[in-house]
């Protein structure tokens, strides 16, 4: 390093990696290429960092903040992985695009969130998706809409703004019999309140944004996946898509994860004592 010019010593200070000690909380990793030792450990970087922490390539691929953010989040929902998004959003648009392809069938939740029922109105326009809406509290609806080519049943746990509460483990019995990929999203029931994958659901997903954040000033959204192999594919769509949560507002996130349950209970009493009056 002392052989070389200020110039170039500029654009390469210091990288300082902690030994010895630990940080207490996941560091704002605002790196957005990382280095490896060996052309073999880079090569197999394109596949994504792995679980354990290791390959670290591109923040589009994957970053370190953002894992331990989606570390925190399958450990709370029950998951095998997860993935984090820009928003919740990019959550919805990197399972669905994923995960449907042309002529492919959805059965969704009639009173989903708007922005998913725009989303699911222009995949059928454009793209050629159909989709057959249910109620959400009658399995053989769910049973009769079925068709060879559906490949997802769309559900959310509390409903955005309705509130309706879907019933989960009936309609995702008759989902799983068919084969079929049942996706829930769980944003305004939070892991606290429901964990949708031990009702059956394969796919769990939210809008960070929201309670996880819980601080009105983050934008972000997490998939969590039932099987490894889900988050895969859909992560192999997501780097294509561009829809990668930022380092920082990962950090954000972790931080508003700590007061999950304390806020989740003060809602919680809040609704009751309105309902009660
Ligand atoms: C239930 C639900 N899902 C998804 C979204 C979309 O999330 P975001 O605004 O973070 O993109 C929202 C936003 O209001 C929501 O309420």
């Amino acid at each position: 390093m002392e052989n070389l010019r200020p110039e170039t010593r500029a654009v390469h200070p210091p990288v300082v990696i902690p030994s010895g000690s630990r940080p207490f909380t996941t560091p704002i990793y605002q790196s957005h290429l990382f280095s490896f030792e060996t052309a073999e450990a880079l090569t197999g970087a394109f596949e994504g960092p792995n679980p354990d922490g290791s390959g670290f390539l591109y923040d589009r691929y994957g970053n370190p903040t953002a894992q331990a953010f989606e570390r925190a989040v399958a450990d709370l929902e029950g998951g095998a992985a997860a993935l984090t998004t820009g928003s919740g959003m990019g959550a919805v648009n990197a399972v669905l695009m994923s995960l449907l392809r042309s002529g492919a069938h959805v059965v969704a939740q009639r009173c989903l969130y708007g922005g998913t029922l725009v989303l699911l109105n222009d995949l059928a326009e454009r793209w050629g998706v159909e989709v057959t809406y249910v109620d959400g509290d009658d399995p053989a609806e769910v049973r009769t809409a079925l068709r060879p080519a559906t490949a997802l049943l769309v559900l959310e746990t509390i409903a955005n703004p309705t509130t309706q509460v879907v019933d989960l483990p009936a309609l995702s019995a008759v989902a799983r019999e068919a084969g079929v990929t049942t996706v829930v999203d769980n944003t305004f029931a939070t892991p606290l309140l429901c964990r949708p994958l031990e009702h059956g659901a394969d796919i769990v997903l939210h809008s960070a944004t929201k309670y996880l954040g819980g601080h009105s000033d983050v934008l972000g959204g997490v998939v969590v996946f039932a099987d490894a192999e889900l988050r895969r594919r859909v992560w192999a769509h997501a780097i294509e898509l561009g829809s990668a949560l930022d380092a920082h507002s990962a950090h954000l996130l972790l931080r508003g994860l700590a007061t999950l349950p304390l806020r989740v209970r003060r809602h919680s009493d809040n609704a009751r004592y309105l309902a009660e009056r």
